[in-house]
Order: structure tokens, then C-alpha cells, then sequence
């Protein structure tokens, strides 16, 4: 069973990564943040999800997701993640990073599409853009 933490758990994408593994059986959702709705039972924000679970926001500590998590979701907008990410990686748990901040592999790329300068470059030598079917074994 893995130990799963989404920091982001009342948007768009962050709350269909929760939908989904609240209901896999190989996942346990350990902990959802929200900076606006910490304290609020997760069903309150989301009420597809009242009777499935008695999960509670809660407030983005790093220390606390590094206690309680395998791998955590960042569903954080653009440019969220770029400083958020390491922070993570650096307690040695597994990210996976649903916004752009780590899709592009050329740092210039950055300022060029979305009008920002990435400030961990170094990083984008190692990630592994995840979409299962570039990764497919045929
Ligand atoms: N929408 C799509 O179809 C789609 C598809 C693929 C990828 N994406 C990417 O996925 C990411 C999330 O998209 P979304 O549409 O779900 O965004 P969203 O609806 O704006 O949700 C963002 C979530 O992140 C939290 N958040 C915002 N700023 C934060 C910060 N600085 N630190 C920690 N938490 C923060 C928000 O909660 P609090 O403010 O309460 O903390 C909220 O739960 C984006 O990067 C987006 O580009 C989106």
C-alpha cells in the first residue's frame, strides 16, 4: 500500500487525483492540502466524496507530508511547483508534479511559453515526463 499525499486537493486536478485513488486499492491517501480550506472535512469541499472519506484538509508542511507520505501529487499552478518541488524531493519521498514547471526539458523554454524564468534548472535534466504511453514496452 502506498502512502499518498496531493498537496492542491481543491482544484480541478487535485481532486480528481483524490477521487481516484481514494478508490485504488493499492493506494491509502494519507493527507490533502489547502492553504484556504484547512480543517474543512474533504466531503464539505467535495460532496461526491461524503461516505468514501473522513479525511480533513490540512495546511502544506513539508515535515508533515515527509512523516506521512511515499509519493505525493502537486497539483499547484503553474509556477507553484518550481520551488515546491525540490523542497519535496529533498526528504526523499516521490513527486509527481501535475503542473508544467518540470514538462520542458529546455530552461529558456520557459521565459519563451509561459513568460517566466525557471529557478531550478538543474532539475530538468532528471525528471521523466509521465505519460505511461511514451513508456510502453511493445
Ligand atoms: N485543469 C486542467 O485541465 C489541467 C490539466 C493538466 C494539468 N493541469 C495543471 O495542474 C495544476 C493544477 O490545476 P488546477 O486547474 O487543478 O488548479 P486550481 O483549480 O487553481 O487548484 C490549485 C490548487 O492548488 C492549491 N494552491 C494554489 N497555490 C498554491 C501554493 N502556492 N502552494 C500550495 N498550494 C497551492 C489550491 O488550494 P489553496 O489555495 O487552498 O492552497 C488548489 O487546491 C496546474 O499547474 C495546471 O496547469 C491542469
Amino acid at each position: 500500500m502506498f502512502r499518498i499525499g496531493i498537496v492542491g486537493g481543491t482544484g480541478y486536478v487535485g481532486s480528481e487525483i483524490l477521487r481516484l485513488l481514494l478508490l485504488h486499492p493499492q493506494a491509502e491517501v494519507t493527507m490533502v492540502t489547502s492553504r484556504q480550506t484547512a480543517g474543512e472535512y474533504v466531503f464539505n469541499v467535495h460532496p461526491n466524496l461524503r461516505g468514501i472519506t473522513e479525511l480533513k484538509f490540512v495546511p502544506l508542511s513539508i515535515a508533515e507530508i515527509q512523516n506521512n507520505c511515499d509519493l505525493v501529487f502537486t497539483a499547484t499552478p503553474h509556477g507553484g511547483s518550481m520551488n515546491l518541488v525540490p523542497r519535496l524531493l529533498e526528504t526523499g519521498i516521490k513527486v509527481i508534479d501535475m503542473s508544467a514547471d518540470f514538462r520542458l526539458k529546455e530552461p529558456g523554454a520557459y521565459d519563451k511559453w509561459y513568460g517566466w524564468t525557471h529557478t531550478n534548472p538543474e532539475l530538468l535534466k532528471e525528471v521523466a515526463y509521465g505519460l505511461p504511453e511514451l513508456h510502453v514496452k511493445r
